[in-house]
């Protein structure tokens, strides 16, 4: 559904920053997550982007984090227990299971990750991966 709303919903007439606002929203909008957003490479570090939910934490860097060390993999990370993940940044304690997948540019390079939070344990799996990744091929054309 969310996948099938996108491409109606991602406009080239307007900037990234409204672009992945409206997708954090649509996000919060269909699946209700306790956070929704994305981080943007700026240098050597991440910096909040547009999101849904509680304050977050406003940069990360390069390597750190579920989002620095999914940035520096390319690969998605799916963490059940955000308590056992060692480096974990807690922007907020309710937040107990993550999903951090990257957007990659043209030539391969991580612009820009998508993290979703949940309040719950294992609140995300391989599949959630499978269809987040598709979000963000969809939102590479617009980095
Ligand atoms: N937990 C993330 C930080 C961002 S917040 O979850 C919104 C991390 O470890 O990279």
């Amino acid at each position: 559904m969310v996948l099938k709303k996108l491409p109606f919903l991602l406009n080239k007439e307007v900037n990234l920053i409204a672009n992945l606002s409206s997708v954090s929203a649509l996000l919060k909008e269909v699946f209700d997550f306790f956070w929704v957003g994305f981080y943007i490479v700026e240098g050597e570090r991440l910096i909040v982007g547009p999101y849904q939910g509680p304050l977050a934490c406003l940069q990360i860097p390069y390597g750190k984090g579920v989002c620095g060390k999914s940035w520096e993999l390319k690969e998605s990370i799916v963490v059940s227990d955000v308590q056992l993940y060692e480096g974990h940044i807690s922007c907020n304690p309710d937040s107990r299971s993550e999903i951090v997948v990257p957007v990659l540019d043209i030539n391969g390079e991580v612009a820009v990750v998508l993290d979703i939070d949940s309040n719950r344990l294992n609140g995300f799996d391989d599949v959630d991966s499978m269809y987040l990744e598709q979000i963000g091929k969809n939102i590479q054309p617009f980095l």
